[in-house]
């Protein structure tokens, strides 16, 4: 585990982190004419500075898919892509000192636009996950899960009319203990959270069943939506997203009882779920992934993508101290020969009125680079954020996993937001770490 974590800091990347109305088929049609080189130079070097000069930005060559054959990489899924080691080739240092590095040179730039930024280490937090990002915009707020220590019930609560940021700790009425995902649905105003603790002895006798609730982020009070599953407790609900009908699409996974905020065994398969509002009702959509995590649509709401995070598994042996990684002892041990893939599925509707989603024809779209795929966002050009979990970075692709470009963190990343009156500033967030990048690709619109 040490050993592990250690590795993880050998990476480089300084430390801060990323929206445009471009009509979602256009923004997504393969360039033609950048296919047709296929001429490999092996003897180039695989990176080159490019583009603007706001931060340091690095294009690879062929995806870097040839590299002199002296390279190698640890394949301990803490070790970023930056970890690898390339002796015979100078110009790889670029990659490693990158903020931006870029796989598609065109779509890259114009996803960094004229004038991208990074903004690192602009808030201390604790050294523990920060997950469940949700931007307000009539308060222009940004509310934090702060995962740990055990016990711990509030929110970090980010302002952004300050630059740099004012943060206060809020807490929810009753509290809500240990989210890890969350949206804003701007159809009422609420956020609604997948909270993954599960205690029967908090404070003031409270005791809560994980599940789903929502509050009002103006008067801060909080309601339960579910916590059962026909009297099954869930492990931990993970990530949540919202479809185009306002059904309430969540992940389950242990990650509650691997970070010692949960006082429950399983009861259930680790599962996809999905709630209807309007009627309470709690369905199983998928079971087929190890520890399905994050959760999204593409802008038409026909693509449904989940990441599966199976290579980050329970440990029955806490890993002690978990030295300068966590401050606080967890339970988790990795797999690098396991799962850390995007899967993606068509979503149909059924139903005498059309309104029973049905997801098919289930493929695999992407394979992390670093870490395991947590969090995944998708931007309103339809291009997918992907944050690299126990890696520190997020993968950009295109609706078809085609990598386009990467942001280089100096923390991993957990899960990211959209914030600003535009929606080009992405907040990145993870364990020991907040970055914040100022570029051109617009999140999704929220109205
Ligand atoms: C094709 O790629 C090679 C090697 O990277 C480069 O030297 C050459 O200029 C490229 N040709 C075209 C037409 O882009
Ligand atoms: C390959 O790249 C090297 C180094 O940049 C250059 O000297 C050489 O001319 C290139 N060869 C071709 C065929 O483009
Ligand atoms: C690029 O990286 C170098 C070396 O780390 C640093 O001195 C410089 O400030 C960076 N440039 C930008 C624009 O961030
Ligand atoms: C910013 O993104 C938009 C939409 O994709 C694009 O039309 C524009 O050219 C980009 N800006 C730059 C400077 O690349
Ligand atoms: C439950 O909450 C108490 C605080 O009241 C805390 O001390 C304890 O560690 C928590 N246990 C779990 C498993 O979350
Ligand atoms: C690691 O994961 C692979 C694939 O899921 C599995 O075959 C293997 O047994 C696992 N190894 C350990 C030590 O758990």
């Amino acid at each position: 585990m040490s050993l592990f974590f250690s590795s993880l800091f050998l990476l480089g990347a300084g430390a801060t982190l990323v929206s445009g109305h471009v009509p979602f088929s256009t923004a997504n049609l393969p360039l033609l004419s950048r296919a047709s080189n296929n001429t490999a130079n092996n003897t180039a070097g695989v990176a080159r500075k490019c583009g603007p000069t706001t931060a340091n930005i690095t294009c690879v060559n062929r995806y870097g898919s040839y590299l002199p054959p002296s390279f190698s990489r640890d394949p301990d899924p803490a070790v970023a892509y930056t970890g690898t080691i390339v002796p015979d080739d100078p110009t790889w240092a670029l990659v490693q000192e990158a903020d931006f590095v870029l796989y598609d040179e065109v779509r890259g730039l114009e996803v960094l636009g004229s004038a991208p930024t990074i903004s690192r280490g602009i808030i201390e937090v604790l050294n523990v996950i920060h997950e469940a990002p949700v931007f307000v915009p009539e308060l222009n707020k940004l509310f934090v899960a702060q995962d740990g220590p055990p016990g711990f019930q509030q929110l970090l609560s980010l302002d952004l009319n300050f630059d740099p940021p004012t943060v206060s700790f809020i807490q929810t009425d009753p509290p809500l203990y240990q989210p890890t995902g969350g949206v804003y649905n701007p159809k009422d105003g609420f956020v609604y959270l997948a909270v993954q603790g599960f205690n029967e002895s908090l404070p003031n006798g409270l005791k809560q069943h994980a599940g789903l609730a929502r509050f009002d982020p103006k008067t801060l009070k909080a309601e339960w939506l579910i916590n059962n599953y026909y009297g099954f407790n869930f492990a931990g609900p993970n990530d949540i997203t919202i479809d185009s009908e306002g059904d309430i699409w969540f992940t389950d996974t242990d990650y509650a009882y691997v970070l010692g905020v949960s006082e429950a065994d399983n009861q259930l398969q680790l599962a996809t779920w999905r709630y209807r509002p309007s009627t309470g009702q709690v369905q199983v959509m998928d079971t087929s992934l190890d520890y399905p995590n994050g959760i999204g649509f593409s802008p038409d709401g026909k693509t449904l993508y989940v990441t599966d995070s199976g290579l980050e598994s329970y440990n029955p042996v806490p890993t002690e101290g978990a030295g300068d990684f966590y401050d606080y002892p967890i339970y988790i041990q990795f797999n690098s020969t396991g799962p850390r893939n995007v899967f993606a599925w068509d979503v149909a509707r059924q139903g005498g009125d059309l309104n029973q989603p049905i997801i098919t024809g289930k493929r695999v779209i992407f394979q992390s680079l670093e870490g395991a795929p947590d969090g995944l966002k998708i931007a309103e050009n339809g291009y997918l954020v992907i944050a690299g979990g126990l890696a520190p970075g997020v993968d950009i692709t295109d609706a078809y996993s085609n990598q386009i470009a990467r942001i280089q963190t100096s923390h991993p990343v957990e899960n990211i937001q959209w914030t600003g009156s535009d929606y080009k500033t992405l907040w990145l967030v993870g364990i020991s770490g907040f970055t914040k990048v100022e570029f051109n690709l617009t999140g999704p619109y929220m109205e």
